[in-house]
């Protein structure tokens, strides 16, 4: 585990390591926490085609043609700004059971922006 490499580390250094361990010891630390970050910085499906992303919504919402006698909401056209305040609006709700709850919780922020960018790219084809 990275993180109890860095408390080990840490703690070594407010203990007080002799000096050339204790400038080792920082440059270890240093680099556990740019790995760190790195990781949580990291958009974790960057290399997944926008398509392929908005295919999980598909199957409810539709693509460029409604699903014939749904009521769930067409998204196709709708402006990105308007699907991701709607998808951040369901993360930050209480859980009622809702499926929009739970599926706009398992998505970062830049992925969402993905798929509202695609979904409003798309021309509607149906009314
Ligand atoms: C299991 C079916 C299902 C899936 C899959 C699904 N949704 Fe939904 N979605 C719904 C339902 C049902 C509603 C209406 C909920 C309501 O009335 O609040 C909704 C509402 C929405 C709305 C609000 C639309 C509006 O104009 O009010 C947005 C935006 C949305 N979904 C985005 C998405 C995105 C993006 C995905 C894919 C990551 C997705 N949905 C996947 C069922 C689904």
């Amino acid at each position: 585990m990275p993180g109890e490499t860095t408390d080990a580390v840490r703690t070594a250094i407010v203990r007080g390591a002799p000096g050339p361990a204790r400038t080792v010891l920082a440059v270890l630390l240093a680099a556990g926490a740019g790995l760190a970050s790195g990781a949580c910085a990291r958009e974790p499906y960057a290399e997944v085609p926008s398509a392929a992303l908005a295919s999980a919504c598909v199957t409810c919402h539709g693509a460029a043609s409604r699903i014939q006698d749904s009521t769930i909401p067409f998204l196709a056209g709708l402006p990105a700004a308007r699907i991701e305040e709607k998808m951040k609006a369901y993360a930050a709700e209480p859980e009622s059971g809702l499926a929009m709850q739970q599926i706009a919780r398992g998505y970062d922020a830049a992925t969402i922006r993905r798929i509202a960018r695609w979904y409003a790219d798309l021309k509607p084809e149906t009314p």
